[in-house]
């Protein structure tokens, strides 16, 4: 595989070296498009929240900020994007209104109902489709 595809293929799921550094660029390099997206988001008094394909961990920190009454959970299926993440959120995995899990979208077992708002940013078309993905009904 070519240099250039390895890097690109980081963005579907970061692993190694180039995976640490696009985690960084990740967290970066996608400040505006969240932040546009965070700017539509509804102002609810949300408790339970939770960022899908979290990569590098930012956008779930946002989350706390916005939500600050609410606990957030962070998913990644990519070993490196949990560590980054967990690292990112640290202080707020320490206070207990942060949680980092690894899992794939196409395959969580969460409770119907448990949570209120939940975001995925830059992720969406890495997904096996929409309809098989996240939370079950
Ligand atoms: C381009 S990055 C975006 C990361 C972050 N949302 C952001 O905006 O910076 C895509 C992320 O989605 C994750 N991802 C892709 N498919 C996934 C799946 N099926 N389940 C869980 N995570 C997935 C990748 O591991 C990667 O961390």
């Amino acid at each position: 595989m070519g240099l250039f595809r390895k890097i690109v293929n980081q963005t579907r799921k970061p692993e190694g070296f180039l995976g640490k550094m696009m985690l960084s660029g990740m967290n970066s390099g996608h400040v505006g498009m969240a932040d546009w997206g965070f700017s539509h988001l509804p102002a609810i008094a949300a408790e339970r929240a939770v960022d899908l394909g979290c990569g590098g961990g930012r956008n779930a920190g946002v989350l706390l900020k916005q939500y600050p009454k609410a606990h957030v959970t962070a998913i990644d299926y990519s070993d490196l994007s949990v560590e980054k993440a967990k690292a990112y959120n640290q202080a707020a995995i320490v206070e207990g209104r942060c949680a980092v899990q690894q899992g794939d979208v196409s395959d969580l077992h969460l409770p119907a109902g448990a949570f209120d708002l939940a975001t995925a940013f830059e992720t969406v078309y890495f997904w096996p489709g929409l309809e098989k993905c996240a939370l079950r009904r």
